[in-house]
């Protein structure tokens, strides 16, 4: 009897340690694969400077505002829903002693009115922005073409369009604190864009995903949208040099985010975990990167330049200047249609 349950005892421990030793090689295997994963050194006290941040409620938007709050920093978080942004800026407060001020905003990069209330809120409000970081962003797969309030298509419209009209219209704000800074956050994905702008709503590609005719790039809309970022921050670079306003690209990693919620089934996560354990960087650990650009000195006059890793990256993507302009040129176009922007 007593043999039994001895043998019984040491089966359990057996069991138990395959499990437990799968863990820890885990574990150990996530930390080797991070060890490229750079963090923001700078540490330094932000108090009096203030900080905008669209899509601030999660991701990491989120972290990149707690970092920064932490630091003593103002930050306004713009957000889509007026109460998740509440709601993030009350689960900070509880969690962290904040030396800094949160303020929460309501912004709906799909639609040019918002943005135009929002930025006439903002200035009644501040006098001036130190650092307006460009963080909201949009996954959604293109058959359910959604589109934003004037009918762009989404990709284009709140990732590129949304935040080209905003951050034009913030352009005095941002001059008035120089040496300040505009972050966009892009993505290494941008290597798969592809302009054509004879068709920038992509009514193609889309058509083809209703059809169910599965694009060969992987989200079209997105990676587009994505290049358009970093197209964005380079002709801005050269339209702000001299004026003490730094442009940063940057791409935080592939992070575990809410960013695939349109894309990915409860069972599609499951079957992921293990790349979400071995691959992805938690949305703390992709705000590194931004944090890098939003406030690190060491960078400052490397305007238009891509950061990934707190390093200068090598995109490579084709990109030009001819491109660069007219994607400049018809996106003034089309808010232009809406309201002289000051450049
Ligand atoms: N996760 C990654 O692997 C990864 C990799 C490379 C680059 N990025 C980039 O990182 C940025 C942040 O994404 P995330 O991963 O942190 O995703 P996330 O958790 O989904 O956060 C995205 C944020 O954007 C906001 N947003 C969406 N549509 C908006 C609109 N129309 N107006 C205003 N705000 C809007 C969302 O607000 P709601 O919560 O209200 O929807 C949310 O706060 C994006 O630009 C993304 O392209 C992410
Ligand atoms: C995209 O769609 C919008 C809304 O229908 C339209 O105003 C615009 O001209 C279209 N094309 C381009 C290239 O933006
Ligand atoms: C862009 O617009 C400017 C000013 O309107 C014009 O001179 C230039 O030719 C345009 N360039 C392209 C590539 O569209």
């Amino acid at each position: 009897m007593l043999e039994t349950l001895q043998m019984f005892q040491s089966y359990a421990v057996l069991y138990a340690a395959v499990p437990v030793s799968v863990i820890v090689a885990l574990g150990l295997f996530r930390k080797w694969r991070s060890r490229n994963w750079a963090k923001c050194l700078s540490n330094t006290c932000l108090r009096g400077k203030t900080f905008l941040i669209t899509g601030a409620n999660s991701g990491i938007g989120l972290e990149t505002g707690k970092a920064l709050v932490k630091r003593k920093a103002r930050v306004i978080f713009a957000c889509r829903d007026l109460s998740k942004a509440k709601e993030a800026i009350a689960n900070i407060r509880k969690g962290q002693p904040t030396g800094g001020e949160m303020i929460p905003m309501q912004l709906d990069l799909a639609s040019f009115e918002s943005i135009e209330k929002f930025v006439e809120v903002i200035k009644t409000g501040f006098h001036k922005i130190d650092v307006l970081i460009n963080n909201a962003g949009v996954v959604v797969p293109l058959d359910r073409d959604v589109k934003t309030k004037e009918g762009f298509e989404i990709h284009f419209g709140v990732n590129h369009l949304g935040h080209f009209y905003l951050t034009n219209l913030l352009l005095d704000h941002l001059k008035r604190a120089s040496p300040s800074r505009i972050v966009i956050v892009s993505s290494t994905l941008h290597q798969s864009g592809k302009l054509d702008f004879d068709d920038l709503n992509l009514t193609k590609e889309i058509e083809a995903a209703k059809l169910g005719r599965s694009s060969a790039r992987r989200n079209p809309g997105y990676c587009n949208s994505k290049l358009m970022n970093v197209y964005f921050a380079k002709a801005l670079a050269d339209k702000l040099s001299g004026t003490g306003v730094d442009v940063y690209a940057c791409c935080p990693g592939f992070c575990y985010t809410d960013l695939f919620r349109y894309s990915l089934k409860w069972y599609q996560y499951l079957m992921l975990a293990p790349v979400l354990v071995l691959f992805m960087r938690s949305a703390k650990e992709g705000s590194e990167t931004v944090l890098y650009c939003a406030t690190d000195y060491s960078i400052e006059g490397t305007s238009g330049k891509f950061y990934r890793n707190c390093s200068p990256f090598e995109s490579k993507y084709p990109f030009n200047k001819e491109e660069e302009i007219k994607l400049w040129n018809v996106s003034e176009e089309l808010v232009k249609a809406r309201k002289p922007i000051p450049l």
